[in-house]
């Protein structure tokens, strides 16, 4: 297999190669993301080669696997292994998705493993995910009311309340789709980008909620909302099919019928 080379003015580094065994007839190849803070060294891409055919069929299965067996030092998050969690959220192949999902088969020979872009590195695979907990907080992610609860039961939906939260309560806050767009790499600071977004209509959407008014006063900002330019990176990218970019446009609409009234 071809050695693959760095763009010229690389400050990653070409880091060192773990060859397969003699004699592995299929081998599959890992170029991976590697920093470590505490070594002071620039970033480097480590190879690492596999037997595919004693690996597991997800791109998890085959870092586990380079951890377990080959470089212990690896350092990824993961959790549930089934696209639940949201933790083994990743740059595979050039494009942000879950490690437990990718299954090695949709991808080329050389598989190329990189950090959520645009993110802070805490470690190798591990980006820094403070900033996004905390403007998902900003947007206070739970009901709000102003009545006092029923006294004999809980707060009730209609079947077809309970509908329209379909496509928003299954995001997993994986970030995949916040990492995949670019206005939200030009202006994380403030703009709060499609999964936080996805969240925010999720709320307004919750007929058990109370506070829809003040939550679109939080939301009516040039930059909390309003950067979001349709590019739809963040619907294209998400491992759970879910469609933040509309979601965003829901919004838009809502704060469109209330100036008109
Ligand atoms: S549609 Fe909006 S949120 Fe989605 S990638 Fe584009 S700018 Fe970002
Ligand atoms: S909308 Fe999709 S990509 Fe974005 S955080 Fe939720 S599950 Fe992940
Ligand atoms: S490990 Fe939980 S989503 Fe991948």
């Amino acid at each position: 297999m071809a050695e693959f080379t760095l763009p010229k003015n690389s400050r990653v580094l070409k880091g060192k190669t773990h060859h397969a065994p003699a004699g592995v007839k299929n081998i599959r190849r890992f170029e991976i993301y590697r920093w470590d803070p505490e070594t002071g060294e620039n970033p480097r891409i480590d190879v690492y080669e596999l037997d595919a055919e004693h690996c597991g069929a997800m791109v998890l299965d085959a870092i586990i696997k380079i951890k377990n067996e080959i470089d212990s030092t690896l350092t990824f998050r993961r959790s549930c292994r089934e696209g639940v969690c949201g933790s083994c959220a990743m740059n595979i192949d050039g494009k942000n998705t879950l490690a437990c999902t990718k299954s090695l088969d949709s991808l080329p020979d050389t598989v190329r493993i990189f950090p959520l872009p645009h993110a802070q590195v805490v470690k190798d695979l591990v980006p820094d995910l403070n900033h996004l907990f905390a403007q998902y907080a900003s947007i206070k992610p739970w009901i709000e009311t102003q009545t006092p609860p029923p006294a004999d039961r809980e707060r009730l939906q209609s079947r077809d309340d309970r509908a329209k939260l379909d496509g928003l309560y299954d995001c997993i806050l994986c970030f995949c789709c916040s990492a995949s767009c670019p206005s939200y790499w030009w202006n994380s600071e403030r703009y709060l980008g499609p999964a936080v977004l996805l969240q925010a209509y999720r709320w307004l959407n919750d007929s058990r909620d109370e506070n829809t008014g003040e939550r679109l006063d939080e939301l009516e900002d040039p930059f909390k909302l309003y950067r979001c330019h349709t590019i739809m990176n963040c619907t294209d990218t998400c491992p759970k099919s879910l469609n933040p970019a509309k979601a965003i446009a829901e919004i838009k609409k809502l704060l469109l019928q209330r100036q008109e009234g």
